[in-house]
């Protein structure tokens, strides 16, 4: 380490408190601290500002409807359309601007700018070809697309419709498609031949057309978006029932399509994500309620205003692709960038060019992306002009205070306020966060709750605990952006998220209350500070993995017998995959043995879940009651020591394990 670094380390590492800077506070979107007061007086009508960054066809007449907890509605008996906010509003001031910059893997020179009246044009071609295909209001299409500009333009194109989307992340499995266009019925797909990354062209169709082969009902039709150049293709032969993407725009040239009426709660689209059981859930987001979650919060947080150029490095496939590079961003008539392919790619500073090239205002990236970034080393952003930056943001697990001031200090410059924000899949957009124009930053917590907000720290009782002490995070109050149920199963949405804390035989909504099944501690000050899941789902590079989901993946290898996953600790990825195999007698424990699990993994799930060390074990360590200790075998995975294991049916497999693990 050179001496500046060494004297910025020690500088930076005693600072505990971060003031926001001057130059940003000048011109944040929200200054005014009484926010906070305010919100809490005047809840939940506070949100009508929120509803008011929004165009309604009908006004709503209600704020909340909170008669029949946990099913609230907001803004009720409004109507409005999700591509006609992000959209058509736009087309008088900002039609000649940029909606998307979409950056491709440097293949050929192929960035693509979209303005408002491309897109606009686009998604209304789409939406007609989708129309005439069949596809009508409340019918799910799936998409399973990397991040290639024909992805917002289908999700946009069925909102016009009424369509709600279920977008798959590409990189799961066809496995993984095949169990979510099963679960939604879903009779529509919109994919992909391929895509590049790391420079290679990947077949993506293939994957594509095996999920199709497990689908359990009727596919109407499968639609095929071109990326691939010529001659990188994979010469796949179209089904009957699939049509190219571009031949769907062709067809409908200059076709409009007026922008569908959907209630406030009409569904505007599904996205699946990792529960305790090893069936994803399908989390079912509203109209009215999550855009404009999505859409106050870019504003209030991410402070974006329409002239900006928005950089997030997220994955559409994922909730914060949906919220904070499709739907927020363009609500607010800003440019939203998207990127393929990864960051160090064709070298290490990916994000820096694009960022120094598009003059970003702001970058909203994951803390698992911000460790790579420091273990590469400060020199690749300083060979980039980074001063259009203004913010910077971090989202998908904790942030470790090191990290979180290497970002502040080589990306930001110290000039621009970091946002840590807390929130999930199922609350549409962020919960937990500093506003960056009134509060402090505090390195490794995430910060107060949003104004509006009633976040508690409780014990198992459900009583607050004190400031400094670890407890389980719950949310008291609804809030617009929530999930309104998982899809066809109002049950296990209860089961999951409510029945730990409420009173679940109470109409009245003060006796409900949410929990995220993350645990937290609050300070004196009342920031948080997020400690991670405490339920059966591991984070690795801020991506949610069910291990239960691994585990019958684990146990469908011939050869095993019984399997515990559990996520160790690791410097970059925060978790990491450890994968305990009990074999079936009469198989080795050998390398082919671990392949195929390995595969398996990756055949059920995707590359992400990819185990990163699968240890042989003759048994497991259980309570006498049965139940597998996984906490002992996360400490097992991280080398910590092991406390009292008397209370296990079978001590002394432990020290065997120990022993296959620090051999591992
Ligand atoms: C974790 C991603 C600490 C948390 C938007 C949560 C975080 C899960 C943070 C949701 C943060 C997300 N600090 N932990 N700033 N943000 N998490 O559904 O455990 O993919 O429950 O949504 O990520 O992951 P999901």
């Amino acid at each position: 380490m050179s001496d500046e670094d060494v004297q910025l380390e020690a500088r930076l590492a005693e600072q505990e408190v971060f003031e926001p800077p001057e130059s940003f506070v000048e011109q944040a979107n929200v200054t005014d601290e009484g926010i906070y007061d305010e919100f809490e007086e005047n809840w939940p009508e506070c949100w009508e500002g929120a509803a008011d960054l929004l165009d309604w066809k009908e006004d709503y007449n209600q704020v909340l409807d909170d008669s029949n907890p946990p099913f609230y509605e907001w803004f009720t008996d409004g109507t409005l359309n999700a591509s006609a906010n992000c959209l058509d509003r736009h087309l008088d001031e900002r039609g000649d601007e940029a909606a998307i910059e979409w950056v491709g893997e440097p293949v050929e020179e192929d960035n693509i700018t979209y303005t408002y009246e491309e897109l606009h044009r686009k998604v209304n071609e789409f939406a007609a070809g989708l129309r005439e295909m069949g596809v009508g209001e409340d019918d799910i299409v799936t998409m399973y697309m990397p991040m290639i500009p024909q992805l917002p333009i289908a999700m946009l194109a069925c909102a016009r419709i009424g369509a709600p989307h279920s977008v798959v992340f590409a990189g799961f499995s066809a496995d993984a498609l095949a169990t979510r266009m099963n679960a939604a019925d879903s009779e529509y797909l919109v994919t992909c031949d391929g895509y590049y990354r790391r420079g290679d062209p990947l077949d993506h169709l293939d994957k594509a057309n095996e999920g199709l082969s497990g689908v359990d009902h009727e596919v109407e039709r499968a639609i095929v978006a071109e990326r691939l150049m010529d001659g990188d293709g994979f010469d796949h032969d179209y089904a009957d029932n699939q049509v190219a993407f571009e031949d769907v725009i062709a067809d409908n040239e200059g076709a409009t399509v007026d922008p569908v009426d959907r209630d406030a709660e009409d569904m505007l689209f599904l996205m699946y994500t990792s529960g305790t059981t090893g069936k994803p859930k399908g989390v079912k987001h509203s109209t009215g309620g999550y855009l404009a979650w999505a859409a106050w919060t870019s504003q209030a947080v991410l402070d974006i205003k329409p002239e900006d150029t928005y950089f997030c490095s997220a994955d559409i496939g994922w909730i914060t692709g949906h919220s904070y590079i499709v739907y927020g961003p363009l609500a607010l008539g800003t440019t939203t960038m998207m990127y393929e392919g990864t960051p160090d790619y064709p070298d290490k500073d990916r994000l820096w060019d694009i960022v120094e090239e598009y003059e970003a205002d702001q970058l909203y990236t994951a803390p698992t992306a911000i460790r790579a970034f420091m273990k590469w080393g400060k020199q690749y952003p300083e060979q980039h002009d980074l001063s259009s930056l203004r913010l910077l943001g971090t989202v998908g697990e904790p942030i470790n205070p090191r990290a979180w001031k290497w970002y502040y200090k080589h990306i930001g410059n110290e000039e621009c306020p970091v946002v840590d924000t807390w929130w999930q899949t199922e609350t549409g957009g962020m919960m937990i966060t500093t506003l960056p124009g009134i509060k402090d930053m505090k390195p490794g917590s995430a910060g107060p709750p949003l104004p509006g907000n009633d976040v508690r720290i409780v014990d198992t009782e459900g009583e607050e605990v004190e400031p400094g002490r670890a407890g389980y995070l719950t949310v008291d109050k609804p809030w617009p952006g929530m999930l309104r149920t998982l899809y066809k199963n109002d049950e296990r949405f209860i089961n999951e998220y409510w029945a730990e804390y409420s009173d679940t035989d109470s109409d009245d909504s003060d006796d409900w209350v949410y929990f995220p099944e993350d645990g937290a501690k609050i300070d004196d000050d009342g920031y948080i500070t997020v400690l991670g899941r405490v339920d059966d789902v591991i984070n690795v590079s801020g991506h949610r993995l069910g291990t239960m989901e691994i585990e019958s993946a684990i146990v469908g290898v011939e050869g095993v017998a019984e399997a515990a996953v559990v996520g160790g600790d690791h410097d970059i990825k925060g978790e990491a995959v450890y994968a305990y195999v009990i074999t079936e007698d009469g198989y080795e424990e050998d390398e082919e043995l671990r392949s195929a699990i390995i595969d398996g993994v990756e055949d059920a799930i995707g590359p992400i879940a990819r185990p990163e060390a699968v240890i042989f074990t003759p048994e497991l360590p259980k309570t006498r009651s049965g139940k597998i200790m996984r906490r002992l075998l996360e400490d097992i995975a991280n080398g910590e020591e092991l406390g009292d294991t008397s209370t296990l049916r079978n001590p002394d497999v432990v020290s065997d394990i120990e022993t296959k693990v620090q051999g591992d």
